[in-house]
């Protein structure tokens, strides 16, 4: 079935965003007293911002009350918020705007589909919001990869049934959900880690036009 719509994950698929996730969790970390490290960072990937830090206190076997726990969840955004303010187009991660660019050429729809709440201006700083026909982010969703509904939404807003959408994801939820929703999914990252997946690749700059072609009509 000829593909109409492709859906691309925000953080560690178009930016590399995902280190400044980490910088702050682990900031956060080392201040209520405990480590937190890059492997557990995994967990981390395409999981709500309340979700991520209830696994925090769980792994520094950390109580809080509702109040605590809100005042670190901004916290930690806060500090995130410090280190995007300044992004611009040099932090797209290598080849997404050749992969942006074909797909435009070839009238295919676009949309972005994360779990952030600070996508749109993300990709508002590096200039590549213009691609996208929609926007499903962590304001509009209710339910959490590996749930459908962010993929799901994105299709419907696109005007595209889910059969016909492909999407990018480095997180194991965010395959998961791509599988859930009943479309074709390309992981980046580490194969291993993302062994659900239809295809696999490293970066985008591992995916030839020749690929995204035969994905397309396949
Ligand atoms: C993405 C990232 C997660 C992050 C989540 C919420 O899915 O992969 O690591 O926790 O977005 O991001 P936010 O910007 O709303 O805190
Ligand atoms: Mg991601």
């Amino acid at each position: 079935m000829k593909k109409n719509g492709f859906i691309f994950d925000l953080d560690g698929v178009i930016v590399d965003t995902a280190k400044y996730h980490y910088l702050a969790w682990k900031n956060l970390a080392n201040k209520l007293g405990f480590e937190f490290t890059e492997e557990q960072n995994e967990l981390f990937k395409g999981v709500s911002r309340k979700r991520c830090l209830e696994i925090l206190l769980q792994i520094g076997g950390v109580t809080a009350t509702q109040k605590q726990f809100d005042h670190w969840m901004g916290e930690k955004n806060k500090e995130y918020l410090q280190y995007i303010e300044n992004m611009d187009a040099s932090e797209i991660l290598s080849d997404v705007p050749k992969v942006l660019h074909f797909l435009k050429e070839k009238n295919i729809q676009m949309a972005v589909g994360s779990a952030s709440k600070n996508a749109r201006p993300i990709l508002e700083k590096v200039g590549l919001i213009s691609y996208f026909k929609t926007i499903i982010d962590g304001n509009n969703v209710t339910k959490a990869k590996p749930d459908p509904e962010v993929f799901l939404l994105a299709a419907q807003e696109l005007g595209v049934r889910p059969q016909e959408c492909v999407v990018f994801e480095d997180a194991v939820a965010g395959i998961q959900a791509a599988k859930n929703a009943s479309m074709t999914s390309i992981g980046i990252g580490d194969a291993k880690i993302l062994a659900e997946a239809n295809y696999n690749f490293r970066d985008f700059t591992e995916i030839s036009l020749d690929f995204l072609n035969a994905v397309i009509y396949e």
